[in-house]
C-alpha cells in the first residue's frame, strides 16, 4: 500500500527524479521534495495540495542536507521510503585528464548521497516499513569509455548501498538499488526524438514505481543491455576493451 506513504525523493527537478514525482503523487504518497531549482518543485505542489514538502537545497552542502533532516523530522516526524534520485553525469577527457570531473563526480553522486542517508535513517527508523532506494547505474556492470568519473563514483554508491544492506537487514530496512541503463531524460516528453533502445524518462519512472513496491534488491532496465553488459563483464579484459568500444559507439557516449 503506497497511498499517505512519507517518502523524500532528490533529484524532483528534472529527468527520472520529476517524472517519479508525478507518478507517486498520483498514487497518494506524500513527497518531500529535494533539487536546487524550486520551481519544478513548486508546481508539484500547487498541483497535488497538501501532499508536497518543499525541501530544496544542495545535496553537496552537508549542512544543508542535516537542515532537510531536520526540516523533514519537524513535519513529519519520520520517512517510509527514502529515494536518492539526485545525481549528475560528466565525461572524461582521457587526453586532458582533469581530477576535478572525478572530484564533482564523487561529490555529488556519491558524498551527497552519503549526507542524505546520515539524515535519513533516524527518520526512516521510525518509519513504517522501511524503504531505502538509490539510482545507480548499469555502468557499474563492466568499464566504458569516457565513464571513468560517473562510473567510479556510482559504483561507490552501489557499494555503499549493497553494503549497508547488510547491515540495515536486522533494523528490517530494505535496500534496493536501480540500475537505469539508457534514459532519455532532455527529450522525454518526444518519443519520436528518443535514440533506439532508450526508455523515455516517463516510462523508466513508472517502471520504477511499480517495481519498487515488491521491494526487489535491485531494479534494472532495459534488460537486454543489461545482460549484454553482464555477459561483458564475464569475458578476457582485452576482448571487453574492443566491445566497450563498439558499444559506447552504437550508443553514442552520451548515457549509462
Ligand atoms: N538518464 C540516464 O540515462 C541515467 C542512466 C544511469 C543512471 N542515471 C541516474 O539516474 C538519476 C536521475 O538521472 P536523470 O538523467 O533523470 O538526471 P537529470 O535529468 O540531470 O536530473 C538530475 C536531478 O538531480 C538534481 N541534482 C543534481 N545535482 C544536485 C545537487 N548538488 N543538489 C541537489 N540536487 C541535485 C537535479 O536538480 P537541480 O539541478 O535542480 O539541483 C535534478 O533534479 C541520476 O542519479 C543519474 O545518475 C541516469
Amino acid at each position: 500500500m503506497i497511498e499517505g506513504r512519507r517518502i523524500w525523493l532528490t533529484g524532483a527537478s528534472s529527468g527520472i527524479g520529476a517524472h517519479m514525482a508525478k507518478e507517486l503523487l498520483q498514487r497518494g504518497t506524500r513527497l518531500a521534495l529535494t533539487a536546487r531549482t524550486l520551481g519544478p518543485l513548486v508546481a508539484l505542489s500547487e498541483r497535488f495540495p497538501g501532499q508536497v514538502l518543499l525541501v530544496p537545497g544542495d545535496l553537496t552542502d552537508h549542512l544543508q542536507v542535516r537542515e532537510i533532516g531536520m526540516t523533514i523530522a519537524q513535519s513529519w516526524g519520520a520517512l517510509d521510503t527514502v529515494i536518492l534520485s539526485a545525481g549528475t553525469c560528466e565525461y572524461v577527457d582521457v587526453s586532458q585528464f582533469d581530477a576535478r570531473v572525478i572530484e564533482r563526480s564523487v561529490c555529488t553522486n556519491l558524498l551527497a548521497s552519503s549526507y542524505c542517508i546520515e539524515s535519513a535513517l533516524p527518520l526512516l527508523r521510525a518509519g513504517r516499513t522501511p524503504h531505502l532506494v538509490g539510482i545507480v547505474s548499469a555502468v557499474t556492470a563492466s568499464p566504458q569509455r569516457r565513464a571513468q568519473a560517473f562510473g567510479a563514483a556510482k559504483s561507490g554508491l552501489r557499494y555503499l548501498l549493497e553494503s549497508l544492506r547488510v547491515d540495515l537487514a536486522d533494523e528490517g530496512i530494505d535496500v534496493t538499488l536501480v540500475s537505469p541503463g539508457f534514459v532519455d531524460t532532455s527529450r522525454a516528453e518526444n518519443p519520436e526524438l528518443s535514440i533506439q533502445g532508450r526508455w523515455p524518462a516517463s516510462k523508466a519512472a513508472a517502471y520504477i514505481c511499480q517495481q519498487l513496491q515488491k521491494r526487489p534488491r535491485e531494479v534494472v532496465f532495459p534488460t537486454r543491455l543489461l545482460k549484454l553488459l553482464n555477459l561483458l563483464a564475464t569475458l578476457p579484459k582485452r576482448v571487453q576493451v574492443v566491445l566497450a568500444k563498439r558499444l559506447s559507439r552504437r550508443q553514442g557516449e552520451t548515457s549509462l
